[in-house]
């Protein structure tokens, strides 16, 4: 570790991705379905690409000692195999102010945009995206040298399949047809995007996908260990919590969270130092109990960020909570959300999980992938005509919590 705040501290943090917050990205698969109308478009979104020393203020004011970015590949590899030096400066210099700051960088080197030329040609359905990935992964690995010490290859790829191939509300935009009824309920804000094939084929394309984000995983993480064995390189995995509220649904229960956790990690933690955990969701099958909403419409389960945690306990390796947070555009329900989320991670800590830090989703109101600029996820308001920052509330209180509760690391 290279930065005076994380050696032996809790980090404390928010996080933000390339293509939510930084504005100006043309060359990116979801900037072209913005421009088919696929997906809202994302234009200048926090314009955070020329304001993120400013913002990086606000976090220093927030009590923060860590932030969670991401590098957008479409920037560093406008065309296959071209790197752009200038990009990779740009990414310097934001982890120069980050450094400068005292707050932790931890640098996701995916987080769902691809480069068109890349989607053109197949993206991760191309057998040799483990490969391209890692190409790309090394350049970075070795532009940002000497300035971060955390790597996360992947964020959510669950997420992406899942979006992308059954959902088809994510580019490709491929439904397997059946979801539509299981989603009708959660996903009701999301409109059918037009360019949205239907295909059968998705179920198929989802577990071979699901291996190659693996293997991408595997691949990136010895490119990155290459460049500097040093660099502690993770990857960032949603954990959906199962549990049902009887025998039947307690064991259908079991199979999904095996079919949606445990299939994917055990393959790819083959090659990890840290797991990144993003918690959002938690499910009860047959279970009538009615919770609150958050904005998205996803239940407030704050306090289930412990079971999440008691799932990836068997892995044995530290852990970060890289995500969790709530759309809460009044900002009526975000401290609290917070604080019991704080709660179940203390708790986790406290029966034995290696939890090394807490990062909210987001730091600020960004582009919110299908969901445009409504979803407000943010300690910090945006006011997207103006590009105004108004922090929280919430912010303040998340600032003291973290004076509270800072647990001490002994690694
Ligand atoms: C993603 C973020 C997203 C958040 C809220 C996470 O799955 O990593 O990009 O904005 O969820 O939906």
């Amino acid at each position: 570790m290279n930065n005076s705040t994380s050696k032996n501290n809790f980090l404390w943090g928010s996080a933000t991705a390339s293509f939510q917050v930084e504005g100006g990205i043309d060359t990116c698969d979801w900037a072209q379905a913005g421009r088919e109308g696929k997906v809202p478009v994302c234009g200048l979104a926090c314009d955070h690409y020329n304001r993120f020393k400013q913002d990086f203020d606000i976090a220093k004011e927030l009590g923060h000692n860590a932030h969670r970015f991401s590098i957008e590949w479409a920037r560093i590899e406008p065309q296959e195999g071209v790197f752009d030096e200038s990009a990779m400066a740009h990414y310097r210099a934001v982890l120069e102010a980050l450094r400068e700051r005292d707050l932790e960088p931890i640098v996701t080197l995916w987080h769902w945009t691809l480069p068109t030329w890349l989607s053109e040609s197949g993206g991760i359905e191309r057998k040799d995206f483990p490969q391209i990935f890692a190409r790309y992964c090394s350049y970075v690995a070795t532009g940002i040298k000497g300035l971060a010490s955390h790597i996360v290859t992947l964020n959510e790829p669950y997420t992406v399949i899942t979006h992308g191939w059954l959902h088809g509300d994510f580019p490709p935009f491929k439904r397997f047809p059946p979801m539509s009824y299981f989603l009708r309920e959660r996903d009701h804000h999301i409109k059918k995007p037009s360019g949205m094939t239907d295909s059968w084929l998705g179920i198929v394309q989802y577990f071979t996908l699901a291996n190659r984000l693996a293997e991408a995983h595997i691949q990136a993480y010895n490119a990155v260990k290459q460049v500097n064995q040093e660099y502690s390189v993770g990857l960032v995995f949603q954990v959906h919590v199962f549990r049902g509220a009887s025998p039947l649904s307690r064991l259908i229960a079991r199979f999904l969270q095996w079919h949606l956790t445990h299939r994917f990690l055990r393959r790819a933690l083959k090659r990890c130092d840290i797991l990144g955990i993003n918690y959002y969701h938690y499910t009860t099958l047959g279970e009538n109990k009615k919770y609150r909403k958050t904005d998205m419409g996803w239940d407030i389960r704050p306090e289930g960020i412990y079971d999440a945690l008691m799932e990836v306990k068997r892995y044995k390796l530290p852990i970060m909570i890289d995500e969790a947070g709530c759309a809460d555009a009044k900002d009526a329900f975000r401290e609290e959300y917070i604080a019991k989320s704080v709660e179940g991670v203390l708790r986790a800590r406290a029966d034995g999980v290696d939890v090394r830090g807490f990062i909210y989703w987001s730091l600020m109101d960004n582009y919110e992938w299908a969901n445009g600029f409504d979803m407000r996820f943010g300690l910090v308001e945006i006011d997207f005509d103006t590009q105004k920052r108004t922090i929280r509330p919430s912010a303040f209180a998340y600032r003291k919590i973290i004076e509270a509760n800072s647990p001490t690391i002994h690694s």
